[in-house]
């Protein structure tokens, strides 16, 4: 009879990593009935120390997640209830790989986002998270999708203000609007978006207006006081109509410039991709799409959805000549 050996043989590394995100996991869970019996009695350092319990034991096998549990650490909870007339509360689930842009761009984003991730390294030196961004660029390449993408990234909800609802015709509102706008992103880490911008930091050198620079030095006050965990994105296509003091308060002013022919090649490439075409390859049809010389990428990706659309509806038989076709046929609104 052959005796059995005792298993000497080291556990595998795998098995091992695997057995510790289990065991991190099910204690951080254990932890959570606790938390929100303390949150709901409104025990808020409670609530903070399991917080920091929480964090500690996800650090090493889920550093994201416990980055972002000591995000939250010492924030109140959120009283203000949202003015849904001038802001809508979003949770984007968009990425910065979601969207073509030319490779400058592309380099800087993550360095933005990883200041937030080290607010507090940042801290001990006296310094915060720069966190506010300017998008300008001619339409349709990508801005309000890039404000989505940053919120995403971010973990953050996008509170994107409605800007029709903003702009009251009441004398003074328009004013009172855009403080409750920031009042309540400063309850807690989000994206406030700011779409049209040129519209409300508008420059006053060139306006007789009193309203608007009413609006315009309102703007300069609520920017200088927003907290550095409220993330402040707003996009223009008219630059040169903000005022210089407003200019001068944002941390990044990122350009997105109409496409090239590598730009739009990429685009195209991503939209007609086999993985959006099942059963069908028109992927060699991206460079021809791509040589026409679109205005912007939102074209781009029109033109190939109709490709995309012939190929379900006319079993593909006008992709050929609807890659072909000039750009002038369609111009996007
Ligand atoms: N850089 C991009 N990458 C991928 N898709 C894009 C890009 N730019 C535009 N698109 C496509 O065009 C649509 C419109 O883009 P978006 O609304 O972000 O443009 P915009 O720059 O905000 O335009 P506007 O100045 O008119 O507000 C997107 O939903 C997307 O389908
Ligand atoms: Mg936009």
């Amino acid at each position: 009879m052959v005796a059995k050996l005792a298993d000497t043989s080291p556990v595998p590394p795998r098995a091992t990593a695997s057995g510790a995100r289990k065991q991190a996991a099910s204690s951080a869970l254990s932890l959570l009935p606790a938390f929100v019996e303390r949150h709901r009695w409104g025990n808020r350092n409670g609530a903070d120390e399991l917080i920091e319990q929480m964090a500690a034991a996800l650090s090493d096998c889920y550093p994201g997640i416990a980055g972002k549990l000591r995000r939250y650490h010492g924030l109140r909870p959120v009283q203000m209830p949202l003015p849904t007339d001038i802001l809508s509360f979003e949770e984007p689930t968009a990425r910065f790989v979601d969207i073509v842009l030319p490779p400058g761009i592309e380099g800087q984003l993550p360095g933005i986002i990883a200041e937030h991730g080290r607010a507090a390294e940042l801290a001990a030196f006296h310094l915060f998270p720069r966190h506010k961004i300017l998008l300008d660029g001619p339409p349709g390449n990508g801005k309000t999708m890039l404000a989505g993408a940053f919120a995403g990234e971010l973990g953050f909800p996008l509170l994107r203000v409605n800007y029709s609802s903003l702009i009251a015709s009441h004398l003074g509102e328009t004013g009172s609007n855009l403080a409750k706008a920031f009042r309540y992103a400063e309850c807690a880490p989000c994206v406030l978006f700011l779409d049209e911008f040129d519209g409300i930091g508008a420059d006053r050198s060139t306006t007789d207006l009193g309203e608007i620079k009413r609006i315009t030095n309102q703007l300069l006050i609520l920017i200088d006081r927003m907290p550095a965990h409220c993330v402040l994105i707003c996009a223009t296509n008219l630059k040169d109509h903000i005022d210089p003091a407003v200019l001068r308060r944002f941390d990044f002013r990122i350009n997105i410039p109409a496409p090239d022919g590598e730009t739009r090649l990429r685009c195209a490439r991503n939209e007609l991709a086999t993985t959006l075409t099942p059963g069908n390859d028109v992927s060699h049809l991206a460079s021809v799409v791509a040589e026409h010389e679109f205005q912007n990428l939102a074209a781009v990706v029109q033109r190939c959805r109709e490709i995309r659309r012939d190929l379900v509806l006319n079993a593909g038989q006008n992709v050929e000549s609807l890659a072909s076709q000039p750009t002038t046929v369609h111009v996007p609104a």
